[in-house]
């Protein structure tokens, strides 16, 4: 069938893919090309879309598009780095101001790339470039408070851009008005892209790459392992289909028990549950760096299969491994040319890749995001309660016991300009993103009174300002650190016993104050942080999302949060401090680790 494409341009963002998500919902087919793509083969696009990406686009080694693009006569947007890809070609000024997360947008042109937008509208940046001046034949369209060419455009040439994320749901309806004027009256595109023809599709390439083969599942009883489990189920039938639920030690309270019975209950009997809790403690013992973890987890995810495989006397050879995997999981693992390696998941270790490579896996779900494989799941009819799950991530706990080599004084240097609140950075890093690229940072704690509108402004200004700053997280009652340390710690049966248990107390009490629909997922997180070495802190991490690609704090009463910290510190008196985590994605991830 002819159809209308929009061709997506890959410059190595987290949010290449991101993009073409968002056209193809709004009904128009589109397609991810790399940089250096042949021209004839995108000179019949309706629109092209220049992604962002990690590198600064002036040096010798960035990404660079060939000139023969913007003779083709198509409209083009860019974004991000795209943006700044029309600064550096035609004559504008790059230099560098970060902006990251929550951004207001001023709008100054609606004729056209804005039209039909508010004045002021909130977007999500992620970036250190900019452009500082508009390239002669460019008119600005939009500022912020920072940056005065905040989007730009060339009409005669239909040539747009913007420096903010329209893609990212937290750019909200503006995002979504950009490219409907993009597609629609800019490109004069038209509808012929939807989710049920999707599955489609899918279901008949799950078929011929399956072929007259067997597949063999590992199933976590997550929303991704889940949904993917019950489609494999529905195409392929149960006789060729077996799930194994492997109990890593890492797993919340109770949950193994819970998701076995679960899945029966749905009439599963297809799955095993496999318990390895020693074997991957044996092999986490001594590690503390996170991406070591990640990537030790997922070999013996590996490992284990294969013993299963033997337990069960499955031949390799006719039994396909089908993961569960999203995208969000690929592209966050560095999984396209020009895309920096965020954090390892699980499911994308060098060995799976080298399995992948020899056709010996099966990814059904690696095109999508979290929203749309619920939207799977309600099209599967699974129960409810199987599809909402807070997302949890294959390493689980494992990932949120934060490991430290070296005892030490936990806050390194305090930041005097925000009086009367205290602002300490402590001296451990933890994972986040900024500017698409990796950032392993140090948080900074806030004390004094709680206010969650202040508390995110000087979230955003630290994170902003401060180069070795990603998180910033709120010191619930009020804990001093004068005398504070961080502590040797790896993972233990005790450690992991007491951030199971914290977990647990959170997500009651979550549930009791009916939030757990609204909370996107809540991780718990804990530090070898306090005053004596058998102290540790805590971290609530609540989170609002769609699908994990930007995120904010989801904003607590401090009636709620003092409630779920003095229940934490009554219950478990190894408990030091207990901190609410402020910090948006970007410039955080979610997970610590
Ligand atoms: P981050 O921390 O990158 O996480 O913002 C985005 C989403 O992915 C989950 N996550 C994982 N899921 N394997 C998974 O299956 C992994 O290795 C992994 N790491 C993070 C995380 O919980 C969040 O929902």
């Amino acid at each position: 069938m002819k159809r209308d494409i929009i061709t997506i341009v890959d410059f190595g963002g987290q949010y290449a893919h991101l993009i073409a998500n968002r056209v193809r919902r709004l009904g128009v087919y589109a397609e991810i090309v790399q940089n250096d793509v042949n021209v004839n083969t995108i000179k019949h696009s309706k629109g092209i879309i220049f992604s962002g990406g990690p590198q600064s686009v002036d040096t010798d080694l960035s990404p660079k598009i060939s000139d023969k693009v913007f003779k083709l006569h198509i409209p083009i947007l860019g974004i991000c780095y795209g943006h700044q890809v029309f600064a550096f070609k035609f004559g504008g000024k790059i230099g560098r101001i970060p902006e990251y997360g929550k951004c207001l947008l001023r709008v100054n042109d609606k004729s056209t790339l804005f039209k039909g937008v508010n004045s002021q509208e909130t977007v999500w940046q992620n970036h250190g470039d900019a452009v500082l001046e508009a390239p002669k034949g460019f008119s600005v369209l939009a500022s912020t408070a920072d940056n005065e060419v905040s989007a730009m455009s060339n009409v005669e040439k239909k040539w747009y851009s913007v420096q903010f994320h329209p893609e990212v749901t937290h750019s909200g309806q503006l995002g979504k008005q950009i490219f409907q004027n993009f597609i629609f009256d800019i490109c004069k595109a038209q509808k012929s892209w939807s989710m049920k023809n999707y599955l489609e599709d899918l279901k008949a390439s799950i078929k011929s790459e399956v072929g007259k083969r067997n597949v063999f599942l590992l199933v976590s009883g997550g929303v991704d392992s889940t949904v993917c489990f019950a489609l494999l189920n529905s195409i392929l039938g149960p006789e060729r289909v077996r799930g194994l639920h492997i109990d890593t030690g890492f797993m919340r309270k109770n949950e193994s028990k819970m998701v076995d019975k679960m899945l029966k209950d749905r009439g599963f009997n297809n799955l095993e549950i496999f318990n390895a809790e020693q074997e991957f403690m044996k092999r986490l013992k001594d590690v503390y760096d996170p991406e070591e973890k990640r990537k030790i987890i997922g070999k013996a995810y590996l490992d284990i299969k294969d013993e299963a495989l033997k337990k069960y006397n499955l031949d390799e050879k006719n039994w396909l491994l089908a993961q569960g995997t999203i995208y969000p999981d690929t592209i966050e693992s560095g999984g396209t040319k020009n895309a920096d390696t965020i954090k390892t998941h699980h499911n994308r270790i060098d060995q799976i890749q080298e399995l992948i490579k020899q056709g010996l896996i099966i990814e059904p779900l690696k095109e999508l995001y979290k929203d749309e494989v619920r939207e799977v799941g309600r099209i599967l009819k699974l129960p409810v309660k199987l599809i909402d799950r807070h997302p949890f991530p294959g390493p689980g706990l494992a990932i949120r016991a934060l490991c430290n080599q070296i005892k030490r004084v936990a806050i390194s240097r305090s930041i005097d300009s925000y009086k009367p609140y205290k602002v300490e950075i402590v001296d451990i890093k933890s994972v986040g993103i900024k500017g698409d690229a990796r950032s392993y940072a140090n948080p900074a704690i806030i004390s004094g009174k709680y206010n969650f509108e202040k508390l995110q402004s000087m979230m955003t200004e630290i994170t902003n300002q401060q180069t070795g700053v990603n998180r910033v997280v709120y010191n619930v009652l009020g804990c001093e650190f004068a005398n504070v340390k961080l502590h040797q710690q790896f993972l233990n049966e005790q450690y992991l016993r007491i951030l199971r248990e914290v977990d647990d107390i959170t997500t009651e009490i979550i549930r009791k104050e009916k939030l757990l629909k609204k909370i996107w997922q809540c991780p718990t997180v804990i530090l070898p942080l306090g005053n004596d070495k058998s102290k540790f802190s805590i971290i609530l991490r609540p989170v609002d999302s769609i699908d994990a690609m930007s995120a904010k704090a989801y904003e607590l009463s401090e009636s709620i949060l003092m409630s779920i910290s003095k229940r934490i510190k009554q219950e478990h008196k190894e408990i030091y401090a207990v901190f609410y985590d402020l910090t948006s994605k970007p410039p955080g991830t979610i997970e610590w680790e």
